[in-house]
Formats: structure tokens, C-alpha cells, sequence
């Protein structure tokens, strides 16, 4: 789906987001949300404190799963995705802190494996993400699934691309000061939630919307799964749907 621009784009995102936990409340069940980071889903975040604000969408009944954390990194770093979520969109929600989750970015290495397993395990738990939310990387990454990543691939520790590393630089004042691996939700599970949104703005991620929507269903471009799932949209803007 095509909009004029992004901010047009993200209120109707946050619209069937607001839609769906409150068909959730009104049959009494959680809401189960899969979030994602960058810079896409900023004015989708906005747009959600608004309608609590103005609208008095509750979140008491939402659990969240974040998609990717980097590796090593603190909680309280200026750039981990924890204070990203906290800052931009948890810290003016009312939703409950137990039932959020963020890959753990603190962990001993030989820890990660099994934490991996309990991250997926919860989401199980909570009967599985009823709506997942996504951005691209310029490699058509999603979450931290770089380009090879299997289509059944599970939650884990994985390298970051050469790409996405200098993409990410500016944030850590340099390619020597970013993290070479993060913590990601595997493809297996992206490809699970009942819904899925990828959101893309600007010319920059045009040609890899192109390959992703149009392109061969590929582990070089892990967004063009999506084409195999029952119930995705890519949702765009004007100059990332240009050369589509
Ligand atoms: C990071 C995140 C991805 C995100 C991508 C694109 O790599 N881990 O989940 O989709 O950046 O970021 P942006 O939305 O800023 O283009």
C-alpha cells in the first residue's frame, strides 16, 4: 500500500494497531505486538502516544517482543534498543513493564543460546504475535536477518552485515565503535505472526522494496520471504514505492 508520505502511512498503521488491541480488550485476551526499532517506526510510535493521549488507548492489555537488540550493549546505553522503546514510545504508554520484552544485550555469550529458546518459548507462550511490525534494512534485512539468513531460521546471535555496520556508524560516532553482532528473532517467527506490517520510507529503500516485492523469493534478500506470507503488507511511501 502506497501513501503520499509517511506520516499519512503511520496513522493508518497505528490505526489497525489501535484497532486490533481494542478487539482484543473487548474480548478480554492480551494483545500480542511485535515491534521493531530504526527510524521507520518512529512516527508510528508517535502516533500510538497520541491516541493514548487524546484517545485513551490503553496498552494494559498489550505484550510486546521486541525484534533485535545489539551485542554486547547495556541497557541504559545511549544507543540500545531498550532505551529506544523506553524513550519513544514505553516511558508515555500505560503499558504494563512485565509484559514487555527486548532481547537482552547483557548476557555471557554461552548464555545466549538458551535465552534464545525462552525468548521464542514466551512468544509461544503468549499464543504467538498477532501483529508484527518491521522496517528494512538497504540489504533487505528484517530484524537482524542479513542477507543468508534461512527462512527457518531461529532466534540467535548473529555477525552484522558490512552495511548494516556503516549504516549504524553515525549512531556510535564510527565504524570502529559499532557493534559487530546483535541478538535477532529468527525469520521462522517473523514468519509466524498472524500480521505482518514492513514500513519504508524515502528513495533510499526503493530498489530494495523492488527486489523484496518483486524480486525472487531469496535468503539474499530475507524481506522477499514475505512474499510467501498469507497475510503481509508493505506499507510505503511515495519515493520508496518509486521504482516498483
Ligand atoms: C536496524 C534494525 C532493523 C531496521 C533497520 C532499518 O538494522 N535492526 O530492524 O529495520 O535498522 O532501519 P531504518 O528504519 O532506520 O531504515
Amino acid at each position: 500500500v502506497v501513501y503520499e508520505n509517511s506520516v499519512i502511512a503511520s496513522k493508518s498503521v497505528a490505526k489497525e494497531i489501535a484497532n486490533l488491541i481494542r478487539e482484543k480488550q473487548a474480548q478480554n485476551e492480551p494483545c500480542i505486538l511485535g515491534l521493531a526499532t530504526g527510524s521507520s517506526p518512529k512516527s508510528l510510535y508517535a502516533e500510538l502516544i497520541r491516541l493514548h493521549k487524546e484517545d485513551g488507548l490503553s496498552f494494559k492489555n498489550v505484550v510486546s517482543f521486541n525484534l533485535d537488540e545489539y551485542y554486547p550493549m547495556e541497557p541504559d546505553s545511549i544507543n540500545s534498543y531498550v532505551r529506544f522503546m523506553k524513550e519513544l514510545l514505553f516511558n508515555h504508554i500505560d503499558i504494563l513493564p512485565e509484559n514487555i520484552h527486548i532481547p537482552d544485550g547483557t548476557l555471557s555469550k554461552k548464555a545466549i543460546g538458551d535465552y534464545c529458546s525462552e525468548y521464542e518459548a514466551k512468544i509461544e507462550a503468549a499464543g504467538g504475535i498477532d501483529l508484527q511490525i518491521l522496517g528494512i534494512g538497504g540489504n533487505g534485512h528484517i530484524g537482524f536477518n542479513e542477507s543468508g539468513s534461512l527462512q527457518n531460521s531461529k532466534t540467535r546471535l548473529v555477525a552484522l552485515d558490512h552495511i548494516t555496520r556503516v549504516a549504524a556508524s553515525s549512531d556510535f560516532s564510527g565504524l570502529n565503535n559499532t557493534p559487530r553482532t546483535a541478538i535477532t528473532l529468527g525469520v521462522k517467527k517473523i514468519m509466524e505472526a498472524k500480521r505482518v506490517i514492513l514500513m519504508a520510507w524515502g528513495e533510499g529503500k526503493s530498489n530494495i522494496i523492488k527486489a523484496s516485492v518483486e524480486g525472487t523469493v531469496t535468503n539474499q534478500v530475507p524481506a522477499s520471504f514475505l512474499q510467501e506470507h498469507s497475510n503481509a503488507t508493505f506499507v510505503l511511501d511515495q519515493l520508496a514505492a518509486s521504482k516498483l
